[in-house]
C-alpha cells in the first residue's frame, strides 16, 4: 500500500482524536469484547476510513474504537481482515500502517487457534513465543518503502522477550495456567487435515490459525513491540474425533472471554516501557 494512503487513513482518524494512541489491539474471533472495556471510545466504522477494506465474517464487528484502557490511550481493531476472504497481505496488514503511523509503539495481536500440541486443552490461553508463517506469501513482497522499514528485517525476536516476561508475571500474578508456543499461520479457509496437523507438530507448531502472521511480520518491519495471544478456541483436526466448526471456536472463546479479559487488562495497565 501506498504512503500516501497510509496518510490519508491516519489523517481522517487523527481529525476525530484528542489523544494519540500509543498501544495497538488487533481483537480475534469472539475476543471482541475487550473493546467495549474502552473508556470516553471514539468508534470509526472501517467502511467510513479511506483505503480500508471491510470485514465480512461473523464474530467479527469491523470498527476501530479509540480510547482509554487500564490508563494507556488505546486504539483497537474490533474484527480484522484475513487473507482468506481475499484480500492481499498488504490490505490485510494496512491497519498496521495506519496506527504506526498514528503514533503506537506497541502492538497486542490476538486470535482464536486450534490447539495442535496435545498438552493444550480448548479455552487454554496461549503467548506466541514465535510463528511459523505457512501462508504461502508475504506482506513485504514488492518494492520495500523505506521509510516504512528495513528491505531484509530480522524476524528473531518479532515477540518482545520484556512483554513475554511480563505476561508470564500477570497470569502469575491472576494464577491463570497459561500456556506459550509456536504460532503457524496458515491461509486458510479450509481447516487443516489430520496429515496436516501431524505435519506443524513434527515442525514444531503449538496452534495454528488463519491470521495473525501478517500483521506481527509487519509490525516487526515497522518497529513495533509485539505481544501475541491465542485462545485455544479446539484441538486442531485429528486430535479429537469430532469435526471443526466456527461454532465451536465463537462457543469455547465465550467461555473464556472473562479469563482473557482480566488477562489482557492486567497486562496492559502494567506493560512496562
Ligand atoms: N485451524 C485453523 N484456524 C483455526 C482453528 C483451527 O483448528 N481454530 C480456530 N482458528
Amino acid at each position: 500500500m501506498h504512503h500516501t494512503a497510509i496518510k490519508d487513513a491516519a489523517a481522517y482518524i487523527n481529525d476525530k482524536l484528542t489523544h494519540s494512541p500509543e498501544l495497538g489491539l488487533i481483537l480475534g474471533s469472539g475476543l471482541g469484547v475487550l473493546a467495549e472495556e474502552i473508556e470516553d471510545p471514539i468508534t470509526i466504522s472501517y467502511q467510513d476510513i479511506p483505503h480500508f477494506p471491510e470485514s465480512t465474517v461473523s464474530g467479527h464487528k469491523g470498527q476501530l474504537v479509540i480510547g482509554n484502557l487500564e490508563g494507556k490511550q488505546v486504539i483497537a481493531m474490533q474484527g480484522r481482515f484475513h487473507y482468506y476472504e481475499g484480500y492481499s497481505m498488504q490490505h490485510v496488514t494496512f491497519p498496521v500502517r495506519v496506527m504506526k503511523d498514528l503514533g503506537i509503539s506497541s502492538i497486542i495481536i490476538t486470535n482464536a487457534a486450534g490447539g495442535i500440541n496435545k498438552d493444550f486443552n480448548p479455552g487454554d490461553l496461549m503467548l506466541i513465543k514465535d510463528h511459523i508463517n505457512n501462508m504461502g506469501d508475504n506482506p513485504l513482497l514488492g518494492p520495500n518503502d523505506d521509510a516504512l522499514g528495513e528491505r531484509f528485517p530480522d524476524m528473531s525476536h518479532v515477540y518482545d522477550t520484556a512483554y513475554l516476561s511480563h505476561a508470564r508475571e500477570m497470569a502469575a500474578k491472576l494464577k491463570l495456567g497459561v500456556r506459550e508456543g509456536v504460532y503457524v499461520g496458515n491461509s486458510g479457509p479450509t481447516y487443516e487435515t489430520p496429515a496436516e496437523i501431524k505435519m506443524l507438530r513434527t515442525l514444531g507448531g503449538d496452534a495454528v490459525g488463519m491470521s495473525t502472521v501478517p500483521e506481527a511480520i509487519v509490525s516487526a518491519h515497522a518497529g513495533l513491540r509485539v505481544l501475541g495471544i491465542s485462545c485455544i478456541s479446539n484441538m486442531a483436526a485429528g486430535i479429537l474425533d469430532q469435526p471443526l466448526t466456527h461454532d465451536e471456536v465463537i462457543q469455547t472463546t465465550a467461555q473464556v472471554r472473562e479469563d482473557f479479559l482480566r488477562f489482557v487488562k492486567e497486562i496492559i495497565g502494567t506493560l512496562p516501557n
